[in-house]
C-alpha cells in the first residue's frame, strides 16, 4: 500500500502470542490484556534500547474491546482501559513509539468481541482515526469470502479516507488459504501494507518450520510481492518464551530477518533475559532486516544432507545468507563455496557472522569453506564484494 508508511518491514511489539485474551485482571493483574500491561511494555520499548533499534509499534490484538456506545462507536473494556485509547496512543507518542489497534472483519472478533460488520468500516476507521491510532490489524474470523472481498478494500478505503497515515495489516490471505487464485496478491500489495499469509504462530519451534516450510514451498509467488511498504507478514517472534531453545531463537531471527518480515516481537519484555536480548538487538541483524531495497530473500540450497540455505540482496550489492542446520544430531560441517550459491566466481567478499562478529576477509566465488552449524541453528553471514577480478570484468574495461 502505497500510503508513505513501512518502506522497510515493520519491528514493534505484539500482545497476541505471549498474552492471547489473558482478561482476569483480579487474579493476575500483570499479565492481563489492559492499559497497565501496554503501558509497561511501553516504558520498556523506549527504555531498553528497543525504540531505538527501530521497535516502534505496540500493538493491541483481540480482547480489548468493551462494546459499542449509543452512536455505535467503539468502546473500550472501561474496567481494563479506564483512560481509553487516545490516552494509550497519546502515551506511547510522548515516548516516540505509534500504537497499533485490532480490530475483525466480521459479526465478532476471534475471541468473541464485536467486530466491525460491512455497516461500520468508515465509522470505526474514523474512530480510529480520532484516537490517533497508527496501524490497524484486521482479523477475519465470522467472515464469509465475499464479505472479506468487499471489506478490507473498503477499510483500505476508509483509512485513507480519515486523512491519518495508518499502516493496515490485512489477515485477508490467512482465511483464503494464502495463494492464487484465491488471494489477488496484486490486490493485496495495494489495499495493505502487511498481510498475514498462514498459520497463526504457537510457541514452538514445531510451528517455526510448519510456517517455514509453507513459505518456501511457496516462494515463487510470495516472493515477488513483499517489497517497500507491502510485506508478507509469517506471523510474531517467540523469542523470549518458552517453546525455543537459544539456537532455534536465532534461528527464527535470521530467517525472519531474510524473509524481510514483519519483526514483531510477542514476550514479556519486563523478564526478557539477556540473552535473547542480544538476539533481537543485534545491530548488523537489524541493519540487514531494514535494508532500503527490501527485497524478500528465498531458500536458494537445500542438501541432502538437511542444510539449507537462504539469501537476501542487499543494497550495494551485499547479501545475506543464512545457513540453517535441520539436522538433531550433533554440530554439521557444511562445506560448501560462494560459487556453488550462485555467487560469481569472479567476486571477492568480505563481510561478518552476524551472531558471532568474526570478520570473514578476502572469501573468493570459488574457495571452499566449511561452515558449523549446531541442530535447529543457524550460522548467518553479511557479505559485501569488495572488487571484481576475473577475464569477464577486465575484458569490460
Ligand atoms: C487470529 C489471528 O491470526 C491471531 O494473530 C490473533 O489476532 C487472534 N486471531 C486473536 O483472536
Amino acid at each position: 500500500l502505497e500510503n508513505g508508511l513501512m518502506r522497510t518491514p515493520p519491528m514493534g511489539w505484539l500482545a497476541w502470542e505471549r498474552f492471547r485474551c489473558n482478561i482476569d485482571c483480579d487474579q493476575d493483574p500483570k499479565n492481563c490484556i489492559s492499559e497497565q500491561l501496554f503501558m509497561e511494555m511501553a516504558d520498556r520499548l523506549a527504555q531498553d534500547g528497543w525504540r531505538d533499534l527501530g521497535y516502534v509499534y505496540l500493538n493491541i490484538d483481540d480482547c480489548w474491546i468493551g462494546g459499542r456506545d449509543a452512536k455505535g462507536r467503539l468502546m473500550p473494556d472501561a474496567k481494563r482501559f479506564p483512560h481509553g485509547i487516545a490516552f494509550l496512543a497519546d502515551y506511547a507518542h510522548s515516548l516516540g513509539l505509534k500504537l497499533g489497534i485490532y480490530e475483525d472483519l466480521g459479526r465478532l472478533t476471534c475471541m468473541g468481541y464485536p467486530g466491525t460488520t460491512l455497516d461500520k468500516v468508515e465509522l470505526d476507521a474514523e474512530t480510529f482515526a480520532e484516537w490517533k491510532v497508527d496501524m490497524l490489524k484486521l482479523d477475519g474470523c465470522y467472515s464469509t469470502a465475499k464479505e472479506r472481498a468487499e471489506g478490507y478494500p473498503k477499510m483500505a478505503a476508509a483509512l485513507n479516507a480519515t486523512g491519518r497515515p495508518i499502516a493496515f495489516s490485512c489477515s485477508w490471505p490467512a482465511y483464503e488459504g494464502g495463494l492464487p487464485p484465491k488471494v489477488n496478491y496484486t490486490l493485496i500489495t495495494e489495499i495493505c501494507n502487511l498481510w498475514r499469509n498462514y498459520d497463526d504462530i504457537q510457541d514452538s519451534w514445531k510451528s517455526v518450520t510448519s510456517i517455514l516450510d509453507w513459505f518456501v514451498k511457496h516462494q515463487d509467488i510470495l516472493q515477488p510481492v513483499a517489497g517497500p511498504g507491502h510485506w508478507n507478514d509469517p506471523d510474531m517472534l517467540l523469542i523470549g518464551n518458552f517453546g525455543l531453545s537459544f539456537e532455534e531463537s536465532r534461528a527464527q531471527m535470521a530467517l525472519w530477518t531474510v524473509l524481510a518480515a514483519p519483526l514483531f516481537m510477542s514476550t514479556d519484555l519486563r523478564t526478557i533475559s539477556l540473552q535473547n536480548i542480544d538476539i533481537l538487538q543485534n545491530p548488523l541483524m537489524i541493519k540487514i532486516h531494514q535494508d532500503p531495497l527490501g527485497i524478500q530473500g528465498r531458500r536458494i540450497f537445500k542438501s541432502k544432507s538437511q542444510i539449507e540455505v537462504f539469501k537476501k540482496p542487499l543494497s550495494n550489492e551485499a547479501s545475506a545468507l543464512v545457513f540453517l542446520n535441520r539436522r538433531t544430531d550433533m554440530p554439521y560441517r557444511f562445506h560448501s563455496s560462494l560459487l556453488e550459491l550462485k555467487f560469481p566466481r569472479s567476486g571477492v567478499y568480505e563481510g561478518q557472522n552476524v551472531f558471532t562478529g568474526d570478520i570473514i576477509s578476502g572469501l573468493k566465488g570459488d574457495d571452499n569453506f566449511t561452515v558449523i552449524i549446531n541442530p535447529s541453528g543457524v550460522v548467518m553471514w553479511y557479505l559485501i564484494p569488495i572488487k571484481s577480478l576475473g577475464p569477464m570484468h577486465l575484458s569490460q574495461l
